[in-house]
């Protein structure tokens, strides 16, 4: 073994960690951008999973059971990376999925990240513990915008939340159901000193953040939950506020004939997301979900969580060809989002790849984390000699 190459020493590779976006070179690099911008227990809340933290290790984990075959001497002069969704051209194979409290990250980051997604050509999921309202997003030019739902409290709220996407013109309504309660986020609960109040060392780190400091908490003010604020009583709306008031009025008892009464309500497309079990996947087409998203909530729900990779297959054959199957959880990399193809899934959707961006570089980041892996994408269908998205299928692997 005396002459086997010595691996580069750690300490002398390095990721890109500030300066333009424009230097980032994956989404590894905007993440070591981000994580150098915020103060703990924001980069905390975007960064951590569950317990352990095995299901968000997993998530990635998942990518290393496959081996791709690439085909070579095939012309791939010509890429194209556009599908179709819902009957309507997506200029690539992913969207950004719905990210709550995104304005901790960048001031009007769910703006941001819809600008970003809207300049791509791709649509954009807008959380119900978005930082804006529905009608700031829906004024984005071009935006394929969609609303996710959580429930809390009486029908009332999610009824009034339905219809407000709805006159505002949303594509899908994206009902979130695998968080009947928030999971077990010890990391997270770790930077507090209760519920609602960051510890005196979380705060004290603040101060050596002094840019994120000001320029997304002291300059716009902090961020609101403008979307619940109205449902919250009076005295208990600022953001700590509605947070205490949705977490202790979640709708434990939400259950399929629920999911039905949103089915009536709601016109547009449906997308049902966190679905982990092939029974589920049937049980949504039974209750005419437009799709699913296949999602472990990126490993903040439950610790031991299967990789929502592992699910595409049987879930397509459970399915059928023609209904929408979208997966979320790990995607880093292009060469992940294609591989999900392959396995049968329509679209990716991006949590924190695209929410690194926003946190690193606000607008320009979000947009560079698309870019990034626009390219790599196409990289990759080349090398393993794919030029069209339909025509990525189990033959990849090896
Ligand atoms: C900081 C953060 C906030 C999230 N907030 C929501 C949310 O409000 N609604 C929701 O349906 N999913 C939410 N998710 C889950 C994402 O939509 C998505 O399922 C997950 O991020 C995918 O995993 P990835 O981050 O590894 O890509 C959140 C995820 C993160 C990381």
């Amino acid at each position: 073994m005396r002459n086997a190459p010595q691996p580069l020493p750690h300490q002398r590779r390095r990721h890109v960690t500030s300066g333009s976006p424009a230097r980032a070179q994956s989404i590894d690099d905007l993440r070591a951008m981000a994580l150098r911008r915020l103060p703990r227990f924001s980069a905390e809340y975007l960064e951590g999973g569950a317990e352990e933290e095995r299901a968000l290790h997993g998530n990635r984990a998942a990518f290393d059971d496959y081996r791709l075959a690439p085909r070579i001497l095939r012309d791939i002069s010509s890429v194209d990376l556009s599908t179709n969704l819902f009957g309507r051209p997506m200029a690539l194979p992913f969207g950004i999925g719905p990210t709550g409290f995104n304005g901790l990250l960048w001031p009007d980051g769910d703006r941001a990240l819809a600008q970003a997604a809207a300049g791509a050509g791709v649509p954009f999921g807008q959380s119900t513990v978005s930082n804006a309202t529905i009608a700031h997003i829906a004024a984005v030019p071009g935006l394929r915008h969609w609303f996710q739902l959580y429930c809390y409290g009486p029908d009332t709220v999610w009824q009034s939340l339905v219809d407000t996407a709805q006159q505002q013109g949303c594509e899908a309504l994206v009902v979130t159901v695998d968080t009947p309660v928030i999971g077990n986020r010890e990391w997270d609960r770790r930077n507090y000193a209760g519920p609602g109040r960051i510890s005196l060392s979380a705060k004290v780190d603040t101060l050596f953040h002094p840019g994120w400091l000001w320029r997304t908490i002291l300059q716009p003010g902090m961020p609101r939950f403008p979307n619940l604020e109205p449902f919250a009583p009076e005295g208990q709306r600022d953001l700590f506020g509605v947070a205490a008031w949705s977490s202790s009025n979640m709708r434990t008892e939400m259950d399929w004939a629920m999911l039905g009464r949103i089915r009536a309500r709601w016109p547009g497309k449906l997308l049902i997301k966190g679905i982990q079990h092939v029974d589920d996947v049937r049980l949504a087409v039974d209750a005419g979900a437009d799709g699913v998203v296949l999602s472990n909530h990126g490993g903040r729900q439950v610790d031991r969580a299967i990789a929502p990779l592992h699910l595409i297959a049987p879930a397509r054959a459970a399915a059928g060809p023609d209904f929408a199957l979208l997966v979320d959880s790990g995607f880093r990399r292009g060469a992940d989002v294609v591989m999900a193809l392959a396995l049968g899934a329509d679209a990716v959707l991006l949590g924190r790849a695209t929410a690194y961006g926003l946190a690193a570089a606000g607008p320009a980041g979000a947009a560079r984390a698309l870019a990034i892996l626009a390219e790599e994408t196409r990289r990759a269908m080349q090398l393993l000699g794919v030029t069209r998205v339909a025509d990525l299928s189990p033959a990849i692997f090896a």
